[in-house]
């Protein structure tokens, strides 16, 4: 039995899957989980959703219960941040100056909510959104009758202005493209959620340039480009995120705006692994180069590390998938979509549930649903298979979405 140990830097959704697929796999040595966060492992997306809601329980569900933990033998070191790798010694530096010796490394460090970087961006009453603590702090200052000013109309905003406005805030939202979503949707979902949002009381201002926050010791209001002014008792930045390489850059791996992952998350450095929201994921031949900000494709890498490490490789990918749920509807999306992609609308978005499929050289890349869960079902087989689509069968809600296929090019993937 080998008493080597593998390290796991992060116990966010992507470390703590590495670390139950390392024991469900009987990997025979130790297992360390390494979170600079103290208490339970958690679950991030309730944190910008019902936990934000009136009336929502404090409980946040945990990812495994601890007792998961320590029946596998899982070894968890919570409180305690790695600042340091050294590669050539495969070993990581805690910050109580202890020493930890790694067989295999896995880093999944995740990703840190971009700041504000104005003037005024220090003052009290600016928020970011990303971990337990952040949430929790604004709940606490969300109070019915509250100025919200959201700056950022993606996901983080979006769930964050419904919860707001559920609440009884005044909320507004300052976003700098000319739609909500604009990273991970298009223009006719802008649209629908938009008026979601409008018909609940929330205000956007689109090409909102933010270039100050005022307030006498703490926020008061939000200032932009154009000179107007948004009252503000509590702001919440949703601006992106950055991911969290400093470690892995630091130990000479290579990083790229993310570190630089192949499909079995191995990094440059042949005994460290990287995954998640950290990472950026490179396969040559097919085209691949992109940071992929998902649980499902955190949770995808985290089976392949660990798929790897066992000797097991090639770790099938499943389609990239997303959701959102705001004022109740819920947005799901299959696939990745590119700006030029042509667009069927399927079903009439007045009606409330319709889909948007993109077609690349015919073949269906991706599909966003709204409220429209067997399309989503449906879809994502056809993403896998890249199935070639007759856009204006596709386009009638009455038909099945299975109808529209002309060809399948791969009916197993
Ligand atoms: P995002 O990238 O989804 O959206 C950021 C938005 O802010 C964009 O619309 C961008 O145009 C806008 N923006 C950027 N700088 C700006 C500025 N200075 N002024 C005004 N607007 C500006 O990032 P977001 O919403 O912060 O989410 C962070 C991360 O959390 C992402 O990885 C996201 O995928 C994840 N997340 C996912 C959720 C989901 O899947 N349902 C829910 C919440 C977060």
């Amino acid at each position: 039995m080998s008493e080597e140990a593998i390290v796991i830097i992060g116990a966010g959704h992507a470390g703590v899957q590495a670390a139950v697929r390392l024991a469900e796999l009987e990997w025979a040595g130790r297992i360390i989980v390494v979170e600079e966060q103290d208490g339970p492992t958690y679950e991030r997306p309730p944190l910008s959703k019902e936990f934000l809601k009136p009336g929502a329980s404090d409980e946040i569900a945990a990812l495994r219960k601890e007792s998961y933990f320590e029946d596998k033998r899982i070894e968890r070191i919570t409180g305690a941040t790695v600042t340091g790798i050294d590669a050539g010694a495969r070993s990581v530096t805690l910050s109580d100056g202890t020493s930890l010796g790694y067989f295999r490394l896995i880093i999944a460090t995740g990703s840190q909510a971009r700041a504000l970087t104005v003037p005024g961006s220090e003052l009290p009453g600016i928020h970011l959104l990303k971990t337990r603590d952040d949430a929790q702090a604004l709940r606490r200052a969300m109070r019915p009758g509250a100025h919200v000013v959201i700056i950022g109309a993606g996901y983080i905003g979006l769930e964050v202005a419904a919860a707001a406005a559920k609440l009884g805030c005044t909320t507004t939202v300052l976003e700098f493209q000319d739609r909500v979503m604009s990273r991970v949707t298009s223009a006719p979902v802008s649209r629908h959620f938009e008026q979601l949002h409008q018909e609940q009381g929330t205000r956007f201002v689109f090409g909102a340039a933010v270039t100050e926050v005022r307030g006498n010791g703490k926020v008061q209001e939000v200032v932009t480009a154009d000179g107007s002014a948004y009252a503000a008792d509590v702001v919440v930045a949703g601006i992106g995120v950055l991911p969290r390489q400093a470690l892995a850059e630091a130990a000479g791996i290579d990083v790229k705006d993310g570190i630089l992952v192949d499909a079995d998350s191995r990094t440059s450095d042949p005994n460290v692994y990287a995954i998640g929201d950290v990472t950026r994921l490179i396969i040559k031949d097919q085209g691949i180069n992109r940071r992929l900000e998902s649980i499902q494709s955190a949770l995808a890498q985290a089976v392949s590390a660990a798929n790897s490490i066992m000797g097991l490789t090639n770790t099938k990918h499943e389609v990239p998938w997303f959701w959102t749920v705001q004022h109740g509807v819920r947005l799901q999306t299959a696939g990745l979509r590119l700006p030029e992609d042509d667009i069927i609308v399927r079903g009439n978005p007045k009606d409330g549930r319709f889909s948007v499929l993109y077609l690349r050289d015919g073949r269906l890349a991706a599909i966003d649903t709204i409220a429209a869960l067997s399309d989503f079902t449906v879809g994502k087989k056809l993403v896998a298979s890249g199935a070639e689509i007759d856009p204006e069968i596709a386009a009638d809600p009455a038909n099945k979405l299975t109808t529209a296929v002309r060809e399948l090019v791969d009916e197993t993937r």
